[in-house]
C-alpha cells in the first residue's frame, strides 16, 4: 500500500526546515561595505567598488566590457538602449520569462513580439523566431531559463542572416555553458540580474556585458542619463536613464562574486543529484542536467503531466509543501502576455502606446493561444528549490517526498 500522504494526514517526510541562503552573507560582505562607509563615497562615479566589480566580472566571463546597473530589468533596458531601435521596431522574445525582459522594450517604444518555446521545453524555438521576423525586427532577446542554455548557435545564425542583434537574458544563468562558451558572451550583449534570488546577488542589481566597444560606450551613457563625462563637462548626448548602482550594492556584489564559482559547482552537483534521483517517474519531467544543458540551477523546474502522473499540478505542489518540501508555481502558471499590462496593453496614460503609435507597421496583439507550447509548459511547471546550502540529505529528502507522492498518485 502507498504511504499516506501528509496532505491526507500522514507523517511528513521532512519535519525540519530546508536551509536558507541567508548564511551566504557575512564577514566578507561586511568588510567590503565597511570600506565604502568609511570612505564616505557611496556614488559609483569616482568609487572603487563598482569599477572593481565590473573589471572582475568581465574577467570572469572573458569579455571586454561589463557595466553594473541597478537591476536585471535595468540591464535589459540598457542593452536595448544600446541597440537603439527606432520607435515601432520589433523585438522578438519568449513569453516564458520575467516581466523584466519586456519592460525595456516598451519603454524604448519598441514592440515585443512573442515567439513560442519548443514543445515541452523552456527555451525559444528557433523556427518560431524565424516565423516572427519582419523587416521591422531589430533584435532577439534569448532567455536562458532556469540556468539552462538556449540553442544559441541557431539564434546567432538568425542574427547574422538578418543583421539583427542577439541579446542574452542571463538573469537566471550565471556561468551557464553552451558548447564550451559562457552564457552572456555569445550574443551582442548579455544581461544579468543581481536580485536576491539570483546566483550572484546584492539585493537588487544588474550587469550588462559585451565585447563591442560601440555598444559598451552607448550602454554606459544610457545608464547615466546620456551624460558624457569624458569631457569633464555635462553633455547629455541622448535620452538615457539613471540606472547607476551604488558603491554599497557593488561592495556586496564584489564579496559575493568571490563565491560564485563555488555556488555554481555546488548547485550543479545537487541539481544533478536530484535529477538522477527522480528520473523515470511517469509524467514527471525533470530539467536537463548540467552536462547536457550547462545547467547551473537557478531554481529547479519539473513539469507534471497530469494524465501520465495521476495527479494535478496544483495538488502535487500542495502535497509537496505538506511533506515539508518547498514547491511553487512560477508566473502563476501563465505566459507573460496573459498579464493585464500586456494582454490589455496598459502602458502610458490612457493610450496603448507604443502599440497604437503611428510608428508601428502593424498592430501586434496577444490573444490567448498565441504561444501554445509556452502556455502548456507553464501550466505543467512546478518550481522546486536547490541551492548551495542544501546538503545531499536535503536533496534526498526532496526526492523521497516526490517518490512518495508519485507512488500515491499512481494508485
Ligand atoms: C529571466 C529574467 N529576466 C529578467 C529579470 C529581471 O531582473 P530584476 O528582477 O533584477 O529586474 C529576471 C528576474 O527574475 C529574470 O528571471
Amino acid at each position: 500500500m502507498a504511504e499516506r500522504l501528509a496532505i491526507d494526514g500522514g507523517e511528513p517526510i521532512r519535519k525540519r526546515p530546508f536551509p536558507s541562503r541567508a548564511e551566504g552573507f557575512g564577514e566578507a560582505e561586511l568588510a567590503q561595505l565597511t570600506e565604502v562607509i568609511r570612505s564616505g563615497h557611496l556614488f559609483r562615479v569616482g568609487g572603487a567598488k563598482t569599477a572593481a566589480l565590473e573589471e572582475k566580472f568581465a574577467r570572469l566571463l572573458g569579455v571586454k566590457h561589463a557595466l553594473a546597473v541597478t537591476s536585471g530589468t535595468a540591464a535589459l533596458h540598457t542593452a536595448i538602449g544600446a541597440v537603439n531601435p527606432d520607435p515601432g521596431d520589433e523585438i522578438i522574445t519568449t513569453p516564458a520569462t520575467d516581466m523584466g525582459t519586456i519592460i525595456g522594450i516598451i519603454y524604448q517604444n519598441a514592440i515585443p513580439v512573442f515567439a513560442d518555446v519548443t514543445p515541452g521545453g523552456y527555451h525559444l524555438d528557433p523556427e518560431s523566431v524565424r516565423a516572427q521576423l519582419t523587416p521591422r525586427t531589430r533584435a532577439i532577446i534569448v532567455v536562458h531559463l532556469w540556468g539552462m542554455a538556449a540553442d544559441m548557435d541557431a539564434f546567432l545564425e538568425i542574427g547574422r542572416e538578418h543583421g539583427i542583434a542577439v541579446i542574452e537574458d542571463c538573469a537566471q544563468a550565471y556561468l551557464t555553458t553552451y558548447r564550451g562558451r559562457l552564457a552572456g558572451t555569445m550574443g551582442e550583449l548579455g544581461c544579468f540580474s543581481m536580485q536576491q534570488s539570483k546566483h550572484l546577488t546584492c539585493g537588487d542589481g544588474g550587469l550588462v556585458v559585451t565585447d563591442r566597444d560601440d555598444l559598451a560606450a552607448r550602454a554606459r551613457l544610457f545608464a547615466d542619463k546620456g551624460w558624457d563625462r569624458s569631457t569633464g563637462g555635462r553633455g547629455h548626448l541622448f535620452l538615457g536613464m539613471n540606472y547607476r548602482i551604488t558603491e554599497l550594492q557593488s561592495a556586496v556584489a564584489l564579496a559575493q562574486l568571490d563565491k560564485l564559482e563555488r555556488i555554481v559547482s555546488r548547485r550543479r552537483a545537487l541539481g544533478d543529484r536530484l535529477t538522477a534521483a527522480i528520473s523515470g517517474i511517469p509524467g514527471l519531467y525533470p530539467p536537463a542536467d548540467s552536462a547536457s544543458s550547462g545547467n547551473t540551477y537557478w531554481f529547479y523546474p519539473v513539469r507534471v503531466v497530469e494524465e501520465e502522473f495521476g495527479m494535478s499540478r496544483d495538488r502535487f505542489v500542495e502535497a509537496l509543501n505538506a511533506e515539508g518540501a518547498p514547491a511553487w508555481v512560477w508566473l502563476d502558471g501563465k505566459p507573460l502576455y496573459a498579464y493585464e499590462a500586456l494582454r490589455d496593453q496598459v502602458t502610458f496614460g490612457s493610450s496603448h502606446h507604443p502599440f497604437d503609435s503611428p510608428y508601428v507597421s502593424r498592430r501586434v496583439e496577444y490573444p490567448p493561444g498565441l504561444c501554445p507550447n509556452a502556455e502548456q509548459t507553464l501550466k505543467e511547471l512546478v518550481t522546486l528549490t536547490v541551492h548551495e546550502f542544501y546538503t545531499e540529505q536535503d536533496v534526498d529528502d526532496m526526492a523521497a517526498a516526490i517518490h512518495k507522492i508519485a507512488e500515491a498518485a499512481r494508485k
